[in-house]
Formats: structure tokens, C-alpha cells, sequence
């Protein structure tokens, strides 16, 4: 952003002008300026000269954002306490322990499944249920059961074959590494806990007739299809999501898989990792790279492993399967963050905008998540050594300028109205760009410099919800990552067609979730 952030806000004007025939900023509405431009603060005097509806609407936003952030920085102190806590039993694991280790087969354990019906299907996904139902509902920003079991679950598997290289091993095979920090919040659902019993110890009713492999790959099936029961209790009109009748068996389960560790992507990569990993590694195209990413609608980040917090979307949407990744990604405004566990120099992004709030949990982002949509600067940037900087990425994103990252309400109606209570950037008051009602730049106040005040205002309640130690002028144009009129980021038309359209990206899911799921040296079978 640092690279040209005036130019891009008056391009930004500039676009706006020329659709509606203008080619000057009015004068009108503007309170301060620089060297010519325009560069609008929205405060209580923009309330007090904005002699229209929106007045009443930023007074709300004002008083909206000053009560949050009160409320932000109590938290804060609160989960400073517990990260300190969380640091000091914090243990380094040094033994390498593989999944095939903790099983406990009373018949002779097969490695290969070598006929499945879809009867042994639906056991699996009876076992599945049966743990679902002993797990503690409740849920809320202090914790969310469900949704844990549920994202470690489906993480498992992905991790799992996340490793596939082309002639070089890895893939679907139930082997990975518990002692590879990226790994160890999966320990939990695998080995059990005191409150749920483990896949493991599941897997024992089948594991003389189905390898772990297979079983692994029906237990994410399985917990996704659960969890989207949730979402098709709440509304039937919802897609159903159909796993059972795509799946193949016969995958080889590894006992040990040294040569694939490390292949894990590192969120801190962006881009770059999810490239090697997903698009290199699985061969998949950016849209359905992107497709798959929506299971981060499950689940949480750890901060005790890998070291990030929070969750994508709200605690209660993290236990239902549906494309709230996106909605969240895309209608509400996010800030780069570091530091977050002590003096570890991880870095993650945080929402900032009005409906930041932590009733219902911290919500956030990763890099790899982030570079989907959005972009660090303005336009692409070829040169590959400028790749970490231009790609989004939270560590280096202060020094670019870039402190928040959101985008226009105009292209995302459908997904507002559909799944987020008609709310952009937690609320229900918006700013979109102006139709230009044919009174040109002499109207009522001039259209330009209206929309010029409709761009800054949402900018407002987009970016302002920060800690009281991280305020920024979020009327100034240059804080933006990119343009928000223009996302850039590698799969930035698949998010948005997911984010407005549930049922397009539960088609595309299930297809990137067949091609990834069946990356395996083994040949397999359909079950009948
Ligand atoms: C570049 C690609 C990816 C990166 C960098 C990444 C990174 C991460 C990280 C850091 C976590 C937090 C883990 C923890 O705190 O224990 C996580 C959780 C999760 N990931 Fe990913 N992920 C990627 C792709 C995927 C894909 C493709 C899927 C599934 C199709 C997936 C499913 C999940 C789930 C369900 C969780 C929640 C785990 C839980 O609640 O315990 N991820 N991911």
C-alpha cells in the first residue's frame, strides 16, 4: 500500500467520477484536504454537516466503536493472563509418535481394505455420531467442544494427505508425525481425551476389515456431514452435501512416513505455501484450492500449537458446515496482528470492524487465508522476489501501510442478505456507492464528493475495532490493503461466488474434496 496509496484512493474517486460522467472532486462535502485532494476524516463533524439519513447512522458507528474497543481491551488483559499460563505448561515434544502407533487391533489389523460396503460406510459414520452426541454443547467465546472435536477431525485427514507428492510418497495413508508442532493439535481426537473417546480407540470395531486409511477419510466424511445437519435443521432450503456415493476405498495405511515430514504449509507462507502444497502437491486449480480452504468454517487456531488464535467465523458457526469461511472473510474488515504468543513472532490477522466482538469469540484469519482474496498493494506485482511482500502477509503488512483489509459491500448483497442478517462489517448500516441520480457534481452536496464520504464511512466501521495500543486513522485511504474495490488475491471471483452462492461452493467442495482425498499410490474401488 505504501507504494502509491494517494494515487490508488483518487483512482478509486477517479472510478467512481467517470461512472457517473464527473471528472472533478467537489468541494462539497470535503473537510480536509492536502495539496488539492481530498482526504475526508469521518468524526462527530462529518455527523454534524452530513445533513442527511446517514448522520444518525455514523453516530451509531461512533458510539458503536467506542463501546467495543472498551470492551476489547478489558478481554485483552483477560486472555493475556491465559496465554502467560498456557506458556508456562507448554512442554517440547521431541519423540516421533505416528498414528499406527497409538491403534490397539484385537484381530489381526489390515493395512489395505479389500472389499467395503456402503454398510461398513455407514458404520463408520454411525461410530462418528455416537462421539458427536457425547460431546458438551455448549458453546460460546470461552470454548466450543463440537466445533474442536469436529475441526480436528476433518484437519486430521486433511493433514494427512496434504503431504502427497508425485512420485515421492505421502498422501491419503493415515501417516503423520504428533510431534511436528503443526500436528500436535490433532493428538487430541485421535488418542482421545477424558471427555470424548479417540479415533483410534473408534477405529478398533474396524480395524480387521478396514485400514485406518480409509476409516480416517469416512471420518471427516462423516463429521461434515453431521455438522451440516445442523445448517439444513436451521433452514431446509439449504443444499444437502453428499459424500457417501463418491467415495472409494482402498488406501494403504503407512506405519511410518518419515521421508513426507515437513511438508505440512506454513500459514506465515500465504500463497506460496498453499501453492507447493495444494495446487503443486494435490493438482488442484486456485478455485478449488479455495473451495477446500471453506472447511475452515470448523473449528479453532490453538495458540498453544501451531501458535495462532481464535476462529474463522463465530464460535457457533464453527460447528456447522456451511460457507461462513467466506461470508467472514469477505464481509467484515481484518488487521494484521503479531506477537500474540508472547514474543513469538507469529503473525495472524484480526477482525477489526464494528462487529468485532468477543461474545462470540475472537475471529480470525491466516495469511494463507488472507491471500485468497486480498492483495497488499494496488495492482499485481510480477517481480517473484517482491512475492512475500506483495502477497499478503501480516508480518510485513505495517511496513507496507497496509492495516486493513475489506472491500465493498456492493458485490456481496446476496451473501448479506442470505447468511449474515443483511449485516456488512458487523452492522446493518452500510455505505454503498451512490447511484448517480442524475444531479451530476452540482446536486444537492455533488454526487462525488458524496461517495467520497460514503467510502470513507465505511472504511469506519470496516477498520476501527482495535486494541486501545493499535489505533489508526481509519479515514485515511492509505491504510487499505489494496484496493477494496479491486481484490487481487489468487482465487478472489471463486470467494466471492462462494460467499454469495452456498450451493456453488458445496458443488466445488465436493469436488476438490474427491480429488484431494483420493491422492494415494494405491489404486481404488467404489463401494457397492
Ligand atoms: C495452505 C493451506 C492450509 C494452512 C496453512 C492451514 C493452516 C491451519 C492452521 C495453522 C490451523 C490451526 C491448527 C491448530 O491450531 O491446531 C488449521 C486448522 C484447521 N484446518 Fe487448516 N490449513 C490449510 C488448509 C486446510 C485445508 C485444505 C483443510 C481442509 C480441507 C483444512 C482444515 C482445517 C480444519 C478443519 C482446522 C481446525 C482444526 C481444529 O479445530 O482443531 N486446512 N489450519
Amino acid at each position: 500500500m505504501s507504494l502509491i496509496p494517494r494515487m490508488a484512493f483518487l483512482l478509486e474517486l477517479f472510478r467512481f467520477a467517470s461512472s457517473q460522467g464527473g471528472s472533478t472532486v467537489s468541494t462539497g462535502t470535503c473537510h480536509a484536504r492536502d495539496a488539492g485532494d481530498c482526504i475526508e476524516a469521518v468524526s462527530e463533524a462529518d455527523v454534524d454537516t452530513a445533513d442527511d439519513a446517514h448522520a444518525a447512522a455514523i453516530r451509531v458507528s461512533l458510539m458503536q466503536k467506542e463501546h467495543l474497543q472498551l470492551q476489547r481491551s478489558k478481554q485483552e488483559k483477560i486472555a493475556k493472563k491465559g496465554r502467560q499460563e498456557i506458556r508456562r505448561n507448554t512442554t517440547t515434544r521431541n519423540d516421533t509418535i505416528f498414528p499406527a502407533d497409538l491403534v490397539s487391533c484385537a484381530g489381526e489389523s489390515v493395512l489395505q481394505t479389500q472389499q467395503m460396503s456402503l454398510d461398513d460406510y455407514d458404520e463408520v459414520v454411525d461410530a462418528m455420531h455416537q462421539i458427536w452426541m457425547s460431546l458438551d454443547t455448549k458453546c460460546d467465546e470461552s470454548g466450543c467442544m463440537q466445533a474442536d472435536w469436529a475441526g480436528c477431525v476433518v484437519n486430521f485427514a486433511m493433514h494427512d494427505v496434504m503431504d502427497f507428492r508425485d512420485n515421492s510418497g505421502g498422501g491419503s495413508d493415515a501417516c503423520l508425525d504428533f510431534a511436528d508442532p503443526s500436528n500436535a493439535g490433532l493428538l487430541s481426537c485421535f488418542n482421545g481425551t477424558a471427555n470424548f473417546i479417540g479415533l483410534a480407540q473408534a477405529y478398533s470395531d474396524f480395524c480387521s476389515r478396514m485400514s485406518l486409511a480409509d476409516f480416517v477419510v469416512i471420518a471427516a466424511e462423516a463429521v461434515m456431514s453431521i455438522t451440516r445437519e445442523s445448517v439444513l435443521t436451521a433452514d431446509g432450503a439449504r443444499k444437502q452435501i453428499d459424500f457417501r456415493s463418491q467415495f472409494k476405498f482402498g488406501r494403504v495405511t503407512s506405519e511410518r512416513c518419515m521421508s513426507t515430514l515437513d511438508r505440512i504449509p506454513d500459514p506465515a507462507g500465504g500463497c506460496r505455501a498453499t501453492q507447493s502444497s495444494l495446487v503443486d502437491g494435490l493438482g488442484l486449480t486456485w478455485n478449488q484450492t479455495a473451495a477446500l480452504m471453506g472447511v475452515h468454517t470448523l473449528g479453532s487456531l490453538s495458540l498453544e500449537h501451531p501458535g495462532y488464535e481464535g476462529r474463522w467465523t463465530s464460535a457457533e458457526s464453527s460447528r456447522m458446515f456451511d460457507n461462513g469461511y467466506y461470508v467472514s472473510l469477505v464481509l467484515s474488515g481484518w488487521g494484521p496482528v503479531y506477537g500474540l504468543k508472547g514474543d513469538d513472532d507469529r503473525a495472524q490477522w484480526l477482525r477489526v470492524d464494528l462487529g468485532a466482538n468477543k461474545d462470540k469469540g475472537l475471529e480470525a484469519m491466516l495469511d494463507s487465508d488472507m491471500c485468497l482474496y486480498h492483495y497488499m498493494f494496488d495492482d499485481l506485482v510480477e517481480n517473484e522476489d517482491l512475492y512475500l511482500q506483495a502477497h499478503l502477509n501480516a508480518r510485513s503488512a505495517e511496513a507496507q501501510g497496509c492495516k486493513c483489509a475489506w472491500t465493498r459491500v456492493e458485490d456481496f448483497y446476496p451473501a448479506m442478505e442470505k447468511y449474515n442478517n443483511n449485516e456488512f462489517c458487523g452492522s446493518p448500516v452500510y455505505y454503498p456507492r451512490l447511484a448517480d441520480l442524475g444531479f451530476g457534481t452540482t446536486g444537492h452536496i455533488g454526487l462525488e464528493s458524496e461517495n467520497t464520504l460514503q467510502f470513507a464511512k465505511q472504511r469506519m466501521s470496516c477498520c476501527t475495532i482495535r486494541p486501545p495500543n493499535q489505533q489508526i486513522m481509519a479515514s485515511e485511504p492509505q491504510i487499505d490493503c489494496g484496493l477494496p474495490s479491486k481484490p487481487l488475491g489468487k482465487a478472489a471471483a471463486a470467494i466471492k461466488l462462494f460467499a454469495n452462492y452456498e450451493e456453488v461452493w458445496i458443488d466445488s467442495f465436493l469436488e476438490a474434496w474427491g480429488i484431494a482425498t483420493t491422492k494415494t499410490h494405491a489404486q481404488l474401488y467404489s463401494t457397492r
